[in-house]
């Protein structure tokens, strides 16, 4: 292989693996089921208060400094430092985030599967 083929090679090698992180980054980690509803979700999510510890866009007065910011939640990895940010842990996370987190200030609202799965699609929907 002469010197130019070779960097056409590592260069095309270096693409392809571009692209998958590229479309990683795009689609983010969660997969939202079609049966749970971002709408509502974000409904909740006024009506639990979450905007008061959290920044959420699109949520009205929600710019609160006490919990992380959830903006581009969609593409975190990581729920609280701990887990990683897949559908499941997601859900699990808002249903009782002190089962993961022992001693969070994060509150558990009492939420049902359903409930939980529908605030999940509306930050899984924050990109
Ligand atoms: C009393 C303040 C408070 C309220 C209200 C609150 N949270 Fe949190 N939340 C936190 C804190 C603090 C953390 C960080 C927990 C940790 O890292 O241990 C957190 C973490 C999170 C995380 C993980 C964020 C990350 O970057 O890892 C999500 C998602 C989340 N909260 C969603 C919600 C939702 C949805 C609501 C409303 C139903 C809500 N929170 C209400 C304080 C709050």
């Amino acid at each position: 292989m002469t010197g130019r083929r070779f960097a056409i090679a590592v260069l095309g090698a270096l693409l392809a693996v571009t692209a998958v992180a590229c479309s990683e980054e795009d689609h983010g980690p969660l997969n939202v089921p079609a049966s749970a509803d971002a709408d509502v979700g974000k409904q909740l999510i006024q009506s639990y208060g979450c905007g008061t510890c959290h920044t959420i866009p699109d949520v009205a007065g929600a710019d609160g400094r006490v919990g992380p910011s959830l903006e581009d939640f969609g593409h975190q990895m990581y729920i609280a430092g701990a887990i990683p940010n897949d559908w499941d842990n997601l859900v699990a996370w808002l249903m009782d985030p002190q089962a993961i987190e022992p001693g969070t200030i994060m509150p558990n609202f009492g939420m049902g599967e359903t409930t939980a799965a529908n605030v999940a699609a509306y930050l899984a929907s924050l990109k």
